[in-house]
């Protein structure tokens, strides 16, 4: 079945699946005090150049609520693109773990958020007005939802308003990976060189079991994150086996391997939609137009994707999400159907 209903549908990336198999050998210290665990601090500072404070988790809702309430009070405002997953599919996630800060959605442009709509947004907010809710932080997704891809001097810019304004910068990397080969840059310009505090570090979409990481830039900032992470429910007391995939995702560069290749096959898709394309692809999302009447044939031929909105005179848009393991087959299979109408 050719599947394209996400990147998390796909299984995991045979190197990792060894390191977890490897990490069975034996036993370790629970709850993070393994070899593994504290090796990730090492690696994580050499992945950005500086010294970060790194937690594993196992979910990417867990990464953003987790960090996000790490750097939002009760009553502060977190200010974020309109479609953005911790927004529109995270049930919540962010407002309980907070304890009860407003997401603030906003429009943007091609799935990104710009500084006129967050200064516009910021000043419907008095500041200091116990009646309002205080804006705390701007959060944005990095490649976007709309499978678009925040450039650092894009960021940047953001961060020129956000620390002009207060405001912490967290990024929700769940397809950081998927960015960052797509741009070419180091992972440190995409990140805190541009003014990301914390960034959700995924791995599960591209490769991992279940494997992400938040990771904090200045270690300070991480304040009470293992207490927070602890009363969730997300210190995992057999850690290695998290800690195990994500040296197995940096190791020899796979995660930018795999990333590479779930891009080329966006880009395919691309190539061959294009025309009927709703944003630029620049990641591994395509998302395009059809006619009803082809996507329906597509999913008879039996591929696997949504719809993103409901259909329109006829068409319907599509989301198609490429991973590390699609295969030429697939992407040949689908475009010979959709392609040539
Ligand atoms: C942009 C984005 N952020 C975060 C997540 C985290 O997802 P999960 O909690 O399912 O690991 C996802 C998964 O769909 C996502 O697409």
């Amino acid at each position: 079945v050719v599947n394209f209903t996400s990147d998390n549908c796909h299984g995991v990336s045979g190197p990792i699946l060894d390191a977890i198999a490897r990490a069975n050998a034996g036993s370790a210290a629970s709850y993070g005090d393994d070899a593994a665990t504290a090796g990730l601090a090492s690696r994580f500072a050499a992945l950005f150049e500086r010294e970060v404070a790194v937690y594993p988790v196992i979910t990417g809702s867990a990464a953003n609520a987790l960090a996000l309430s790490t750097l939002v009070p009760p009553h502060g405002a977190i200010l974020c693109h309109e479609a953005s997953h911790i927004l529109t599919d995270e049930c919540g996630a962010v407002e309980m773990f907070t304890h009860g800060a407003r997401l603030v959605g906003l429009p943007g442009r091609e799935g990104k958020l710009w500084p006129d709509a967050v200064e516009a947004a910021l000043a419907r907010f008095e500041k200091g007005s116990v009646h309002h809710a205080q804006p705390a932080a701007l959060g944005i997704t990095n490649a976007s939802e709309m499978g678009t891809v925040y450039r650092p001097h894009e960021i940047a810019a953001l961060s020129k308003v956000a620390k002009a304004n207060g405001l912490a910068l967290h990024m929700d990397g769940a397809r950081f990976a998927n960015a960052l080969a797509a741009l070419g840059c180091s992972a440190s310009e995409l990140t805190w060189r541009a003014g990301i505090d914390a960034l959700s570090f995924g791995a599960t979409k591209n490769g991992a079991m279940a494997a992400e990481a938040v990771v904090f830039f200045d270690p300070h900032a991480a304040r009470d994150f293992e207490y927070r992470r602890k009363k969730a429910g997300h210190l995992i007391s057999k850690m290695r086996f998290v800690s195990a995939q994500l040296e197995a995702y940096l190791e020899g560069g796979l995660w930018l391997d795999n990333a590479r290749i779930a891009n080329a096959q966006a880009a395919k898709l691309g190539r061959a939609l294009q025309g009927r394309l709703a944003f630029p692809v620049e990641a591994n999302e395509v998302f395009a137009r059809l006619p009803v009447a082809t996507a329906a044939r597509l999913r008879e031929a039996g591929a696997r994707f949504y719809d993103w909105t409901p259909p329109k005179d006829g068409d319907v848009l599509v989301r198609l999400v490429t991973s590390f393991a699609t295969r030429d087959a697939d992407v040949a299979r689908f475009v010979e159907i959709a392609g040539t109408e």
